[in-house]
C-alpha cells in the first residue's frame, strides 16, 4: 500500500480533534497521540473493558473484545485497544457505563518527543571532511629490470610517493615479512591500508597490503560498550552506509549490573583480565553476527572505533580501574594510542587498528565524547545543554568556543529502578500515562500492548507528570488526601494510587505508585536539574541562557518533552529546541571512522572540555534542595500555567 493510501484521518468525538494515522493503529495508540484520554487501566491489554469507544464510521479489524455484550456490539461499541483501523473513521468516547458527552483531552495537544538528530554524510562531503583515518589506496609499481634492482620496500614508498604524495610511510614488519609474495601475486599491482595520524605533522602507518584492486572493499566496525548492552555496526568507508548492526547484553552482567560492582570485581585477583576478556566475548559474537548478516569477511575490516565509559573502556583494554572509584578520582589514561584489534582479544586480523574515544574524566566518558560529537554541538554557535540521564546523569554544556561538563548521580529511578513497582523497560513496563481528573481513572500504555507488570523510567515521568498536572499530587509530590476515589489509598508507604488492580495487570498484585516513589523520583530529577544549573553558574550562565538541549541515551528518545518540562526535569524551552541523538556513541563512533579531521577535532574537543566535580561546589546543594519540588521553587525559571 503506498504511503498515501495508508494514511488515515481519525476523528475522535465530541472533542472534534483529528489525527492522522497509518492503517492499523489501534485506536488506542492514535488517542495517545492525540491527546485524548481513554481510560485503560490494563495498558491496552484487552484485561479491564474499560477502553470501551463508538465507531460511528470507518472501516476496522477487531482482534476479540470478549468482554464486550451483545447489546453494546449492536450499539457499535469496541474496544480501543483491540480495534485497528483501516479508513478514514470517527471515533465517540465512551465511558465505562455508556457514552459520554464531553470529550477529555489530556491537557496538551498531542505528544511532542524529541526530533532526532542525525549527521548527514553529505555535510562531510561538502566540508572536505570525507577521508577516513584508515584508507586503502591502489597503486601499479614499476616491475624491476636489469637497471631497476631497488629493493621491494622502497620501490613501495617511492611509487606511493611519486603517485599519490605519500611521504613518511612507516611500514610494520608484518607488512614487510609478505612484501615479496604480494608484490609479485598480480604482478605489481596491489592495494595499500594506510592509518592516518590524529595529529597534523604525525606520520601515517602501512598496515596492510593485498594483491590486485580492493579499494572499493574498505570497512569499519563502531562499539558502543555499555555497560548493560553492547552494539556494534558495521559500515562502509566508502559510502558512510552502516551494514549491519548487532546488540548483546554485555556479558558482565552476570558480575552486577552497575559499573561500581564490575570494578570490585576487577579488583579481585585475576578479576581484571577477566572482566577483558568477557566484554571481549561479548564483541567476539556481536563480530561474528555481523559478518554473517553482511557477507564481510574479518579480513576486510581495516578499522574499529570504540566507545564506552571511562570503566568499560578500562575493563575493554585490562587497565586497572581501582582509582576511578575513590576520591579523588583518577582514571589511569583519558587518551589512548591506536592499537590492533587482534591484541585486544577480538577476533579481527592484525592489519585492523583499534582506536579508542578518548575520556575526558573517570565520570565523563569516550562515550559522552563520542555523542558530543556526534551531535556537533562542539562546532555550533549555540549554547547547548548535552544531557544523557540513566543511573549516572552526564552533562555537557557549551559551544564552538568552550565546553564544560559534569555528572552527577540520578540513581536507578529513571531505569525504572528503586520505585516500588518500578521494573526496565521491557513487555508489560507502563511507558506513558494520563488520568482522567474527573473519576481518576488512568490511561496506562504499556510496552507491547501487555498487562501491566510494573513502571519503567518513561512511565514514571509520565505518571508524576500527570499527577501533577491535574493536581492530584502538589508540588511537594504529596497526594491531594481530599481527592475522593478508589484508586487512592493509604499504604505501606505513605499514600499511593491505584495505576492498576490485580487482575488488570500480569501480575499477582496492584501496580502502585507511593509517596515514597515519588520522592525517589523527586531526588533524581532535582540531581540532574541542580547539575545542570550548578554547571551553569560555574560559567557564568543561567538557564535562559541556553539555545536548545540534546538529549542522549535510550531515556533521550522516549522521553516526553512536556512531560519533563511539567515535572522540571528540562528547562522550559520551545519544543522544537529539544532533540536526541539516538545512540550517540555509535553516531560519533561512525564519524571518527569515517573523517580523520573528524577524529582530529574529538581531540581538540575533549582538550577543552572543563570537568567540573559538582559535589565539591557549595552551591550545587542549595540547587538541589530547589529542585526537589515539581516542578521548581523558582518560579522564575518555571513561571506557573497563566
Ligand atoms: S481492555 Fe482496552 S485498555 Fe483495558
Amino acid at each position: 500500500m503506498s504511503d498515501h493510501l495508508s494514511s488515515l484521518k481519525l476523528t475522535f468525538l465530541p472533542a472534534g480533534r483529528s489525527i492522522t494515522i497509518s492503517a492499523g493503529t489501534t485506536i488506542l495508540e492514535a488517542a495517545r497521540e492525540a491527546g485524548i484520554h481513554i481510560n485503560s487501566s490494563c495498558g491496552g491489554s484487552g484485561l479491564c473493558g474499560k477502553c470501551r469507544v463508538r465507531i460511528e464510521s470507518g472501516e476496522f479489524s477487531e482482534e476479540g473484545s470478549p468482554r464486550l455484550s451483545q447489546k453494546e456490539r449492536q450499539e457499535g461499541i469496541h474496544l480501543a485497544c483491540r480495534t485497528r483501523i483501516s479508513s478514514n473513521a470517527e471515533v465517540r468516547i465512551a465511558a465505562e457505563a455508556g457514552i459520554i458527552s464531553g470529550g477529555l483531552t489530556t491537557g496538551i495537544k498531542e505528544r511532542r518527543k524529541a526530533s532526532l538528530y542525525t549527521f548527514d554524510i553529505a555535510s562531510l562531503q561538502k566540508a572536505g571532511v570525507f577521508r577516513p583515518p584508515v584508507e586503502k589506496l591502489f597503486i601499479e609499481l614499476p616491475r624491476p629490470g636489469a637497471h631497476d634492482n631497488m629493493a621491494d620496500a622502497g620501490r613501495l614508498l617511492a611509487s606511493l610517493a611519486s603517485q599519490y604524495d605519500e611521504h613518511g610511510l612507516i611500514i610494520s614488519l608484518a607488512v614487510l615479512r609478505k612484501l615479496r609474495r604480494v608484490l609479485r601475486e598480480d604482478d605489481f599491482r596491489v592495494t595499500v591500508t594506510i592509518a592516518r595520524p590524529v595529529r597534523i605533522g604525525g606520520r601515517s602507518y602501512i598496515l596492510n597490503i593485498q594483491p590486485g584492486n580492493w579499494t572499493r572493499r574498505n570497512y569499519g566496525m563502531v562499539f558502543d560498550i555499555g555497560t548493560t548492552t553492547v552494539y556494534g555496526q558495521i559500515i562502509d568507508l566508502a559510502s558512510g552506509e552502516v551494514l549491519a548492526e548487532e546488540g548483546e547484553y554485555n556479558g558482565q552482567i552476570a558480575y552486577g549490573e552497575d559499573v561500581i560492582s564490575r570494578m570490585i570485581q576487577a579488583e579481585k585477583p585475576g578479576g581484571l583480565q577477566m572482566m577483558g576478556e568477557v566484554v571481549c566475548e561479548t564483541m567476539n559474537r556481536a563480530i561474528a553476527a555481523m559478518q554473517k548478516k553482511s557477507g564481510i569477511s574479518r579480513e576486510e575490516i581495516s578499522s574499529l572505533t570504540v566507545a564506552g565509559n571511562t570503566t568499560m573502556s578500562h575493563l575493554f583494554l585490562e587497565l586497572e580501574t581501582d582509582n576511578i572509584r575513590r576520591s579523588p578520582y583518577v582514571p589511569v589514561s583519558t587518551f589512548l594510542p591506536p592499537m590492533r584489534a587482534a591484541d585486544l582479544g577480538l577476533d579481527l586480523q592484525p592489519h585492523t587498528v583499534a582506536l579508542v574515544f578518548p575520556a575526558v574524566s573517570s565520570y565523563v566518558g569516550g562515550d559522552i565524547v563520542a555523542g558530543v560529537m556526534g551531535s556537533g554541538m562542539y562546532r555550533d554557535p549555540e549554547i547547548t545543554l548535552f544531557l544523557d540521564i540513566g543511573t549516572n546523569a552526564e552533562i555537557v554544556i557549551g559551544n564552538e568556543e568552550w565546553l564544560a561538563c559534569a555528572a552527577c548521580s540520578a540513581g536507578p529511578a529513571f531505569e525504572g529502578g528503586g520505585i516500588t513497582c518500578g521494573m526496565r523497560a521491557g513487555n508489560g513496563a507502563i511507558s506513558d500515562f494520563t488520568v482522567n481528573p474527573a473519576d481518576l481513572e488512568p490511561m496506562n500504555t504499556t510496552i507491547g500492548n501487555k498487562p501491566v507488570a510494573g513502571i519503567c523510567g518513561s512511565g514514571l515521568l509520565m505518571i508524576v507528570a500527570a499527577l501533577f498536572r491535574h493536581r492530584i499530587i502538589g508540588p511537594d509530590g504529596k497526594f491531594n488526601r481530599e481527592l475522593e476515589s478508589h484508586r487512592l489509598r493509604a499504604g505501606e508507604n505513605g499514600f499511593e494510587f491505584v495505576l492498576a488492580f490485580a487482575e488488570e495487570t500480569g501480575v499477582d498484585h496492584d501496580v502502585v505508585i507511593n509517596e515514597v516513589d515519588i520522592d525517589n523520583f523527586l531526588r533524581a530529577k532535582a540531581a540532574i536539574f541542580a547539575g545542570v544549573v550548578t554547571l551553569l553558574e560555574q560559567v557564568g550562565l543561567a538557564i535562559k541562557d541556553l539555545d536548545r538541549v540534546i538529549l542522549a541515551g535510550a531515556f533521550g528518545s522516549f522521553i516526553d518533552i512536556d512531560a519533563a518540562m511539567t515535572v522540571g526535569l528540562l528547562p522550559p524551552l520551545d519544543a522544537e529546541k529539544v532533540m536526541y541523538v539516538g545512540n550517540g556513541p555509535l553516531m560519533g563512533g561512525r564519524m571518527n571512522e569515517l573523517s580523520n579531521h573528524i577524529r582530529m577535532e574529538v581531540v581538540e574537543a575533549v582538550n577543552r572540555m572543563t570537568s567540573f566535580e559538582l559535589s565539591e561546589v557549595p552551591n550545587f546543594k542549595d540547587n538541589y534542595l530547589a529542585a526537589l519540588f515539581l516542578p521548581h521553587t523558582d518560579r522564575s525559571i518555571f513561571p506557573p500555567d497563566p
